[in-house]
Formats: structure tokens, sequence, C-alpha cells
């Protein structure tokens, strides 16, 4: 398992590689992080410029506020190894992470592994430094996740990809990330989630959340983010700039669950200390707190830190 200490993801903006504007747009842009597609957002034909267009818009800089990534072309394709070659060496020392697209089997991922230490070695660059990010998006991937996250310490997050995943699966829907039409009970994608979340949190990776198309219906991104981050998922993708903030938004905390998270840290600390009288279970108000409620609390409260967030109530011991 990796011990790696990732920085939040809680939005991840999509940009084409072929676009030159939309590249020098993103440096503005107050995501988490920023992925450069060569892949699907990129034509077969303008697939060869995009590479460039990205080597130079990473070494011109501007973007180290956030995770910077570049999405190759899958392994099925014969563009994958040029992809990865000309942007590690035209720019490795400015970039984060691959991100790779439809894993099928964690091979896939220990030959990316593989050609990024040769590319890390030869080109004088810290070797394990670049991440791979794993976007799940076909049945013969889903099987495999537990392998495949397992597969390199280099992987940092493990991704649904909802539109390759529902066509893949032959969903009958063409809207990405609402139910398909005709299923009147429950979540279709209940079994994905759980499964990518469950691998991600067994080897220590981020959950993250695929992309939402209706890039006008900021509400129906905000009730589908609302369900995978409700879930424990980390984050999810925006396709276009008003998708950040709502993003952001839904994978932080709400302030009163931050404070409650950090009041139930303070007060356990107390209780559980000397002065505190030792005790294991404790009343923190009218609620119960053990050793279990200081992990969940951990997880908020750690989620509240990373995007920065003040608490805005203090605990005070009770008088002895
Ligand atoms: C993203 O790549 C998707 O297929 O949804
Ligand atoms: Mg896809």
């Amino acid at each position: 398992m990796s011990n790696k200490v990732l920085r939040p993801r809680r939005s991840s903006l999509a940009v084409p590689g072929s676009s030159v504007k939309m590249l020098d747009k993103a440096r503005g842009l107050k995501s988490d992080q920023l992925f450069m597609d060569l892949e699907d957002a990129v034509a077969p034909l303008a697939k060869a410029d995009a590479r460039k267009n990205i080597v130079q818009a990473l070494n011109e800089g501007g973007y180290e506020d956030k995770i910077r990534a570049v999405r190759v072309n899958d392994w099925t394709t014969q563009w994958t190894y040029t992809d990865v070659i000309e942007i590690v060496e035209g720019a490795g020392a400015n970039l984060d992470c691959i991100m790779l697209p439809k894993v099928q089997t964690a091979d896939q991922i220990v030959a990316l592994d593989l050609l990024l230490t040769q590319l890390e070695r030869t080109n004088g660059l810290e070797v394990g430094r670049l991440g791979i990010e794993a976007q799940i998006e076909n049945a013969m991937g889903l099987i495999n996740i537990n392998a495949i996250a397992a597969a390199s310490p280099r992987i940092e997050s493990i991704i649904f990809g909802p539109a390759d995943f529902m066509a893949s699966i032959n969903m009958k829907s063409l809207v990405v990330g609402e139910q398909p039409p005709g299923y009147d009970t429950g979540d279709a994608y209940h079994h994905i989630l759980m499964s990518i979340l469950m691998a991600a949190r067994a080897y220590n990776k981020q959950a993250i959340d695929g992309p939402y198309l209706g890039i006008k219906d900021l509400e129906g991104f905000r009730r589908v983010a609302g369900r995978s981050a409700a879930l424990g998922f980390d984050g999810k993708w925006a396709l276009h700039p008003d998708q950040i903030e709502l993003a952001n938004e839904v994978f932080s905390p709400k302030q009163e669950d931050y404070d409650h998270a950090e009041m139930i840290l303070d007060a356990y600390d107390w209780a559980t200390s000397s002065a505190g009288g030792a005790k294991g279970a404790v009343m923190l108000g009218d609620e119960m707190i053990d050793e279990a409620s200081r992990k969940m609390a951990l997880v908020v409260s750690a989620k509240g830190r990373a995007a920065g967030m003040k608490r805005t109530q203090t605990f005070t011991p009770p008088e002895a």
C-alpha cells in the first residue's frame, strides 16, 4: 500500500490538448486538478499537435497551484507510447501525473509504470515522482479493479468513466450521469461507484467521479456530485469552469460538519487524557463519542483542513 500523502482533487478540470486557448484559460481557474487531454476530446488527426501544445503549456507554467495531469490514449490504440514519451521527455519536470483511460488489467498499469521509470531515469527526473490515475471505463476494468488499484505505488486515483462505461455495458441511456430510463429502482451506478470506492480505500488511493455532460444543468451536476460525495468519493471532473466551484463546494465538508468534527476530536482527546479522566467513551453535548467517532471525525476534519477551512467553534473542557 502506498503512503503517499495525496493533494485534494475535489475538482478535476478537463481541457482538450488541441485547444491552446483553453489550455491558456485554465491557468486562472480554481480547480484542484487540471488534466490536459490527448484522448477522446482530441480527434485522431489533431493528436500530434495536441502533444506539442501540452508540452509547451506545461513548460510555460502557471499551473503550479494545481495537480497537473495529462490523459494519454489507452493501450489498445497506437498512440500511448508516443504520448507518454513526448509528454514526459518534453515536460516531465512540470507534470504530476499521467492519466490512463480504459484500464482493463493490472498489466496495463505495470507497463506504464515501467515506461515512466525509464523516462524518469534517462531524463534526470526523480524516479517514482510521476503518479498514475486509472480510469475504469468497462466491465473488464471493473472486475479487475482491486488488482489495478494495487498494481503500482504510482497510482494516486481511480476514476469512474461513466460515458465509456455506459456504452461498454450496453446501458440503454444516452444521458451521462443520469439514471437509465426504465430503471425505476435504486441507483444504476451504485455497484460501480462502491467497487471503485472500496478498491481506492483498500489501497489508499483517491476515488474520483467522472464527467457530467449537461454543462448548463448545474443543479443536475450538484445532485449527481452529491451522491458520490455522500458515499465518500474525493472529487469529480469538471468539463466547464462553472462546474469547478460546485465540485469544490460539494466535495468539501459543510462548515457545521467541519466544526463538529474538530469538536469531537478535541473532546475525545481531552476525555482520553489523564486530565479528562482517561475515559474511552464520553459525552459531547447529547452525543456519545468513542474511538470510532474519532475515526469518522478525522475523515471530515482532514477534508476540511485540506480545503483550507477554518473552524468557527472552540472546545472548552467541562469544569472538573
Ligand atoms: C470519461 O472518460 C468517460 O468516459 O465518462
Ligand atoms: Mg472515457
